[in-house]
């Protein structure tokens, strides 16, 4: 696939209070090259603007400075070519699985094909028997599976995942994992993940850009060098481990005052 090239042009954003003029620097001068097709994952402490960057990429934040282009061009808003899960999957509650996974698809034409992606991306996640259940039948995993099958039913070329597996149990959590690397095979479209669970960054991402707060910043990225499947207790996994909690250590404590006297 060559689109879903995103790149990051000395992006910062800078928001201004309700009260008053105080003003908040939520990421500053972020500059990054996303190439078509890659699996990238941010990870840092909260407030490091992780979100307020992939809602930027998303076209639902402009910067204060900078460029984020797609494929060449400047991002000015929100568009099927990219799309978005949170943390929370907003299923519709009075949808079907089938439904909400269908909702959005463009009606022009290639009705047929849409249908045969749902139904194959819908048997990728395992969900073939629940097709017809509503939301409050699902488990929390169950819906996050279905709310990822809905993004990608719109044949994204980028998909912006803010921490999708976060609500999940640790089980739950790393099947979606698996599912989410074959989906990504299968698809092959770009993927940016952020994710508070360094294991997670390693195990699914070939390069992972950890970020600090305060304000929001890049401080250091990491190609993961590992081949899929991955081990989560292979000696070179835990070593990718040991020093993104370095990194992030050190961006934590870099932002804590001194009061020594
Ligand atoms: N619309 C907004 N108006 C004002 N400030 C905002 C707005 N959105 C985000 N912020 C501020 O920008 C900073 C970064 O927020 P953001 O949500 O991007 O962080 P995050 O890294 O995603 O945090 P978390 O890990 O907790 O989700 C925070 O200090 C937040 O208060
Ligand atoms: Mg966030």
């Amino acid at each position: 696939m060559d689109r879903g090239h995103i790149k990051i042009d000395g992006v910062t954003k800078i928001f201004r209070r309700t009260d008053g003029n105080e003003t908040l620097t939520a990421l500053s001068d972020i500059n990054l090259d996303i190439k078509p097709g890659e699996f990238i994952a941010f990870v840092g402490a909260s407030g490091c603007g992780k979100s307020t960057l992939l809602r930027t990429i998303a076209g639902l934040e402009t910067p204060t400075i900078g460029t984020v282009l797609a494929d060449g061009e400047e991002i000015k808003g929100s568009s099927a070519k990219r799309g978005l899960v949170f943390q929370d999957h907003a299923l519709f509650p009075w949808l079907t699985v089938w439904d909400n996974v269908l909702f959005g698809l463009k009606s022009t034409g290639k009705k047929k094909e849409k249908e045969d992606l749902a139904n194959e991306l819908i048997k990728m996640v395992e969900l073939e028997k629940f097709k017809d259940s509503y939301p409050y039948q699902l488990s929390g995993g169950m819906s996050q599976r279905v709310a990822l099958v809905r993004a990608l039913a719109n044949e994204p070329d980028v998909l912006l995942l803010d921490e999708p597996l976060g609500a999940l149990d640790a089980f739950t959590r790393m099947n979606i994992q698996d599912v989410l690397i074959d989906l990504w095979k299968e698809r092959q479209n770009t993927m940016i993940l952020i994710t508070h669970d360094v294991d997670e960054a390693i195990y699914l991402a070939q390069r992972v850009i950890v970020m600090s707060p305060r304000p929001g910043r890049i401080v250091d990225e990491i190609n993961i060098e590992l081949s899929y499947p991955r081990n989560r207790s292979h000696s070179a996994f835990i070593k990718y481990r040991n020093a993104i909690l370095e990194k992030l250590n050190f961006a934590h404590e870099e932002s804590i005052p001194d009061f020594s006297i």
